[in-house]
């Protein structure tokens, strides 16, 4: 299982708040924000840097800027709409691109209803964003959308991952690095995560 757990303390407390049953929508909505942005801190960690010269007031300064290609965030509907804005105060100069997938309930296979992505594709790399990892399907089927665009570097970053979701993504982009809050112990018969934090849309815009 190849997968980069983000073990910080402000994290992994932030994760339990998010979990419990009593944290209703505000709060998830301001945790998943403020999880959002420290796993950019994370995920952007190896971005390439080049040397240029600038002037501080005092002195000349041969200082370090951000290189190689630009960015682009994907967050997966809906959930993954709650991680775009801490994503994006990191990296404010971001496209952001909107993939539209559900899980059908019955089958647990992903349905794509949506998709819009920036123009230059291929001249960014990527990272798809969206807190529940679980059967690994809604993710595979929109870095395979990604892909089929021409994008060839993606990251994933989500919050709460299924050892089953892990696998199933390693196997089907063995070139995309995940990043996650934690993997927890297993699926049940709904495919829900356990322990998991239940259903992320339903509780990031109160719709149930
Ligand atoms: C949830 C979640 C993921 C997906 C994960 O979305 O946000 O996108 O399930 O499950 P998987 O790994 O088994 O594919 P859901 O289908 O509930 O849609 P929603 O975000 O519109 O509520
Ligand atoms: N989608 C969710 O929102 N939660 C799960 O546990 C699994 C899929």
């Amino acid at each position: 299982m190849k997968v980069k757990i983000v073990d910080h303390p402000l994290i992994q407390h932030k994760l339990s708040l998010i979990r419990d049953i009593k944290t209703g929508p505000k709060e998830f909505r301001e945790l998943l924000e403020e999880i959002a942005m420290l796993l950019a801190y994370e995920i952007t960690r190896d971005l390439p840097l080049e040397e240029m010269e600038i002037q501080t007031p005092v002195a000349p300064c041969r200082c370090k800027v951000l290189s190689g290609k630009k960015l682009g965030v994907v967050p997966i509907l809906r959930a993954g709409l709650g991680m775009v804005s801490g994503v994006l105060k990191l990296i404010p100069a971001a496209k952001v691109g909107h993939v539209g997938v559900y899980r059908d309930p019955d089958t647990l296979k992903p349905v794509e209803y949506y998709c819009k992505f920036p123009t230059d594709v291929a001249d960014r790399d990527f990272i798809v964003i969206d807190p529940m990892l679980a059967t690994g399907g809604s993710s595979a089927a929109s870095i395979d959308m990604l892909k089929r665009q021409g994008a060839a570097n993606i990251k994933l970053m989500c919050l709460v991952a299924a050892p089953e979701g892990v696998k199933y993504v390693n196997e089907q982009h063995p070139d995309v690095e995940i990043y996650t809050a934690a993997v927890d112990d297993h699926l049940n018969d709904h495919g829900y995560i356990v322990p998991g934090l239940g259903d992320a849309g339903d509780r990031i815009f109160g719709t149930k």
